[in-house]
């Protein structure tokens, strides 16, 4: 009786895969794969015992009970978050590169550092916000340009985490242009794990990837590689994918992959910052983009990167297996204003470091006068926060949904609109993963080699 009362049958869809029928909640994300012959049955679940024709009325119970029992058409299952659990520090907006389409930088001598005092206040706040682990990202411009204030912060933290009775983990994102041995020795010892940015081989790095004399950055990263193999290959790379890399997926992959890197990733240009005024140049083209992606996809069915992470492939996987939580970016409710926040190098207090600092969705306070807290509830950090696209136009016939929430808001540029190459790389990836897991072992046999 209980389950009957919250069973509502209007968030399933319903997609015919090759040999199965995937059933999905589109709210929470939750699926299963159902026997062609129990299809017919599907309309008839959300109707009463007594409109069911009788000789179905107990097949139609089992099914009903089964999607529940597996957490489908549930109301309220879907998990909150609204805990902080990662904080940003863009410690400087100084960089010694000078990419081209990079949204955050400054020649030194006009750069913003960010204040050692706000540095440690925002740490020590977000460790008392954080209830589990707290995840540090450093960040700019470039952090290693930083490296005694990265130090002091690492070893600030720590202590205030033992104090607290928290855990705190710093990562970073990197160019690696200036890594040292001091600066590997102390990585190491504090387990501060690096994303280092490169765009592919030095042909396409080079494209964009430029220093302020313009020449390519290649050569820096592959002399880091050279000097510290061990550690540089304990980095997962990170590729912005632009118009010119962006057909290139599978043979970037494979690039990292021989090097022996950890990972590989990859964000999508965003035309803010530098990039704004000569987006056109670094737009990847959507239909270029998703054949790539196909490619890519393809190569991991096969085999090729079995034992090698391609991200732009296991997070739609990972969320689409594992359920909405682990991405704080696919997700309905996304990490900006939630359990992120972001600080940039000026104190200003963003609920995401890609929210367009010149925008309508930027500055929720600031660190002088602004704590964490308050400025996840101001007018701004409400504003991101209310974005719910289940009911867009777009979005309301979804099956996805659950599982892609809508797409970036920073991205999207408005807490109401679609984020359209982020849209279509979600379709494609989550209609390619539910056909591959319908039909096959492929996708369970890569995952299984990840682990
Ligand atoms: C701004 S950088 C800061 C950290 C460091 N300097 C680096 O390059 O990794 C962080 C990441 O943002 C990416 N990025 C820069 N501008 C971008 C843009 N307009 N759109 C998307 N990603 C961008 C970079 O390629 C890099 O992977
Ligand atoms: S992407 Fe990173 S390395 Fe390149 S200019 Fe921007 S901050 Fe510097
Ligand atoms: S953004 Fe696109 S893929 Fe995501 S839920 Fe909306 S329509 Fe579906
Ligand atoms: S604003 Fe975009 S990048 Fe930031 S957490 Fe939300 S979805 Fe992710």
């Amino acid at each position: 009786m209980c389950h009957e009362t919250h069973f509502d049958a209007d968030r399933l869809r319903v997609l015919a895969r090759e040999s199965k029928y995937l059933v999905m909640d589109r709210v929470s994300g939750r699926w299963v794969l159902l026997d062609p012959a129990l299809e017919p049955l599907l309309p008839l679940i959300a109707q009463n015992s007594q409109d069911i024709p009788s000789a179905y009325r107990g097949s139609v119970a089992e099914l009903r009970d089964s999607l529940i029992k597996e957490g489908l058409g549930i109301s309220n299952s879907e998990k909150q978050f609204s805990v902080l659990n990662t904080l940003i520090l863009k410690l400087t907006n100084a960089c010694n590169l000078a990419c081209q389409y990079c949204y955050d930088y400054e020649q030194q001598e006009h750069a913003t550092t960010l204040a050692l005092e706000h540095s440690r206040s925002a740490i020590r706040q977000a460790l008392e916000l954080a209830s589990g682990t707290l995840w540090v990202i450093l960040h700019g411009g470039e952090p290693m340009l930083m490296w005694r204030q990265v130090e002091e912060l690492v070893k600030f933290g720590e202590q205030v985490a033992t104090q607290l009775n928290k855990d705190i983990r710093f990562t970073g994102q990197s160019n690696f242009t200036r890594l040292n041995d001091r600066i590997v020795e102390f990585s190491l010892d504090h387990n501060i794990s690096w994303g280092i940015s490169l765009d592919g081989d030095a042909r396409l790095n080079d494209r964009f990837r430029i220093n302020h004399q313009g020449q390519g950055s290649y050569d820096h990263f592959f002399a880091a590689y050279r000097k510290y193999p061990k550690f540089v290959r304990q980095s997962s790379v990170m590729s912005t994918v632009t118009a010119a890399n962006e057909g290139q997926l599978l043979q970037i992959a494979r690039h990292f992959r021989d090097l022996g890197m950890a990972a590989w990733d990859w964000s999508l240009f965003q035309p803010i910052g530098r990039g704004r005024s000569q987006h056109m140049v670094y737009q990847p083209r959507q239909s270029r983009l998703l054949k790539s992606w196909h490619t890519l996809f393809d190569a991991v069915l096969d085999g090729e990167f079995d034992g090698f992470p391609i991200l732009p492939v296991r997070k739609y996987l990972d969320n689409f297996i594992y359920g909405p939580a682990g991405n704080m970016c696919l997700r309905p409710q996304c990490g900006a204003a939630r359990d992120l926040l972001s600080i940039s190098a000026d104190g200003t207090i963003e609920a995401c470091d890609c929210i367009d600092p010149s925008g309508h969705l930027a500055g929720l306070g600031h660190l002088d006068h602004t704590t964490l807290n308050q400025a996840k509830a101001s007018p701004v950090a409400d504003t991101i926060r209310s974005r719910d696209m289940e009911q867009h136009p777009q979005c309301k016939d979804c099956i996805w949904f659950g599982i892609c929430g809508g797409t970036c808001v920073a991205h999207a540029g408005r807490v109401d609109a679609v984020w359209s190459d982020g849209c279509a790389v979600a379709h494609t990836a989550f209609d390619r993963i539910s056909q591959a897991l319908a039909d096959g072992q492929s996708l369970q046999r890569y995952l299984n080699s990840l682990n």
